[in-house]
């Protein structure tokens, strides 16, 4: 298994006046932590998402947790940053899809510690479902509820498309349609472009078909046209990347072809990158399922190395085992503007800050305030090794860094 190079230390150590504030801040509910952080520490901690301008840089990644209104709603009265919605599967005119397969209802989910190849413990849900189990229209009518709620805070839909064996057709009506119906939805609640997300999942990485290099790739350059072409107004493209179950080297190969500086891949944005998996594993009567922990934020923070000191060329929104403010920030220095969530905001209650609140409310405060491994602490840490203490600093420096000056 790979090791990444850590450019922070596990625990920040940082001036004691600071490390006060931090402790009793941890402590009590703040309402505007932003605000609170800009007058107190001196950090801004907004950041990007695409178009958009996020308070933190904290959101909900595509999953279980992003399934209904009610659970966006509470994203939102939560403080994330943004949400990204479950992922539908593409279907045509007809109704029918290609992917049908991934249409599975599987309501169960297990989340369970799990200790990395590197001997560090942290948590990963198990789970034998795919993507959104009902119908386009039900999804449909979800995103614009989701949409709804608050103008200027980001709902991402995220769609999973035909992907046919290398040289086969791919459907395109399913692409042209469903592409269409969530761009009519957004352009009747948002004015920005439509910002959208393609997802590449572990289990697509587990089957036989994505078992060579030149398919995944031909996958990755190819799906960006087919859904840009889709429509015609520019249409912001994400891209979730697969953990191939190909060499560690290949990770890094795709990092470079697809976000180097010379890269000409269409897609505006790159999510790094989704779970890992596990072909052995036995859940629920399937055998073959995803995980993540350390060993995914390993591969995927040794992956995005392949680019320092340069960084991507296109946005990164990171995703894998954000389970703190000390690993958002090594995502950060590799590049990445914002953090997507799942298994975090599943583990167990004990893990986040000692505040009344929801579940999302108290992991936000504990990814935040921690006072040794939150991200106000870890900015001051930057900060200070910097020889600025005390200065203005932002979150989105971090992102500009050459992460080597902090070792
Ligand atoms: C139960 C479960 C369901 C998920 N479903 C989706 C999905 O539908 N689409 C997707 O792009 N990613 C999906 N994911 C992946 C997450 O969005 C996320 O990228 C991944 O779990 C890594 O983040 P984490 O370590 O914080 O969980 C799912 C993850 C879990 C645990």
């Amino acid at each position: 298994m790979v090791k990444p190079t850590y450019f922070l230390p596990r625990k920040f150590t940082i001036s004691d006046n600071y490390y006060k504030a931090l402790k009793e801040d941890y402590q009590k509910v703040i309402s505007e932590p932003e605000e609170h952080i800009k007058e107190r520490y001196g950090i801004d901690v907004s950041s990007f998402y695409g178009p958009y301008k996020i308070k933190n840089p904290f959101g909900k990644a595509s999953g279980q947790l992003s399934t209904n209104a009610k659970q966006i709603k509470a994203d939102i009265e939560g403080g994330l940053g943004f949400s990204v919605l479950k992922t539908v599967i593409a279907e045509g005119p007809d109704q029918v899809s290609e992917m049908e397969a991934w249409k599975i209802s599987a309501p169960r989910m297990v989340v369970e510690k799990i200790t990395s190849k590197n001997g560090e413990e942290g948590y990963t849900v198990t789970w034998k479902g795919r993507g959104w189990e009902k119908s386009l229209k039900e999804y449909l009518e979800f995103m614009e509820e989701a949409l709804s709620f608050c103008p200027n805070y980001p709902v991402i839909p995220s769609c999973k498309y035909h992907l046919p064996p290398l040289g086969t057709e791919y459907k395109i009506e399913e692409y042209a349609y469903t592409t269409q119906k969530i761009y009519e939805v957004w352009k009747r609640q948002r004015k920005e472009e439509l910002v959208l997300e393609k997802d590449f999942s572990a289990t697509l990485a587990g089957e036989d078909a994505a078992g060579q290099k030149e398919q995944v790739l031909s996958w990755l350059l190819t799906v960006p046209q087919k859904i840009k072409e889709s429509v015609e107004d520019p249409i912001y493209l994400g891209v979730k990347l697969m953990n191939t179950t190909l060499l560690d080297e290949f990770q890094r190969e795709i990092v470079r072809e697809l976000l180097g500086p010379k890269s000409n891949w269409l897609a505006d944005y790159a999510v790094c990158f989704n779970r890992l998996f596990d072909p052995q594993k036995e859940f629920d009567g399937k055998v073959g399922v995803a995980y993540g922990g350390y060993d995914l934020s390993d591969r995927n923070l040794w992956a995005l190395e392949a680019l320092v000191p340069e960084k991507p060329s296109r946005m990164i929104s990171a995703t894998g085992n954000i389970c703190s403010g000390h690993i958002m920030l090594e995502y950060a220095l590799r590049g990445a503007s914002n953090g997507q969530i799942h298994t975090f905001y599943q583990v167990p209650a004990s893990e986040y800050a000692p505040i009344e609140g929801t579940r999302i409310q108290r992991a936000l405060h504990e990814l935040l305030f921690n006072p040794e491994k939150g991200l106000v602490a870890g900015l001051i840490y930057i900060r200070e090794r910097l020889n600025k203490a005390d200065e203005p600093f932002t979150f989105v420096e971090v992102t500009e860094l050459d992460p080597r000056k902090l070792l």
